[in-house]
């Protein structure tokens, strides 16, 4: 069951492209984070492994003409159901509360949603993580379950985004 994504595609601040070795040490700066593992799990390698054996998850969220790496986003198959995908998108500070996020997930969620056979798209999500929830709140997205207390499930199912599709096509 793939998905497909159609790169690079070009926002106005920044572009979803694949990853290049040359991203190594600016994916490693975002993902090693210490702020980060507050509420994301941080990769089990060190960060000098991460680099030397750069295999990123995903995609790159890149600025400056797609030079600077801005953030990752990335999908997954949801643990609990092979029909819903797990968005994870993750940004350096200095590009945060720019919009960036929700351009990019939306994105992501009409590929996903492109699919006829997707039934949901969820994110799992640490209940302190207050900028995440107020991101796929904005999407769309409800609490659905969890998994344990600090991962929650948010979720937008099929029928609700082509309700919100039709709305926003709606005169
Ligand atoms: C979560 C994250 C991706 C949001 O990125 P972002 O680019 O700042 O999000 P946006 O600018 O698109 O903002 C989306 C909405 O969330 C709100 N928001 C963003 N940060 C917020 C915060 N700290 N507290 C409350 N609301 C916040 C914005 O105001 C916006 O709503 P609005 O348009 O109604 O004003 C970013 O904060 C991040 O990378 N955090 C660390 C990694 C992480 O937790 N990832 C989530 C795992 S799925």
């Amino acid at each position: 069951m793939t998905i497909k994504i159609t790169l690079p595609r070009h926002f106005g601040q920044f572009v979803i492209r694949e990853w290049t070795a040359e991203d190594a040490r600016q994916l490693a700066d975002i993902e090693f984070d210490p702020e980060v593992k507050q509420h994301l799990k941080l990769p089990l390698i060190t960060e000098e492994e991460f680099i030397n054996h750069f295999q990123p998850r995903g995609w790159a969220i890149a600025a400056n003409q797609g030079h600077i790496v801005a953030g990752t986003i990335d999908m997954n198959t949801f643990e609990q159901n092979p029909k819903k995908r797990e968005l994870r998108i993750l940004l350096a500070k200095k590009y945060r509360a720019r919009g960036f996020a929700s351009e990019a997930a939306q994105f992501f969620i009409s590929c996903i949603f492109s699919a006829p056979w997707t039934e949901g798209v969820v994110a799992v999500i640490h209940p302190k993580n207050l900028a995440s929830v107020a991101l796929f709140n904005k999407l769309g997205f409800i609490h659905t379950c969890e998994i344990t207390t600090e991962r929650q499930v948010y979720e937008i199912s099929r029928t609700k985004f082509l309700n919100q599709h039709h709305r926003r096509a709606s005169p």
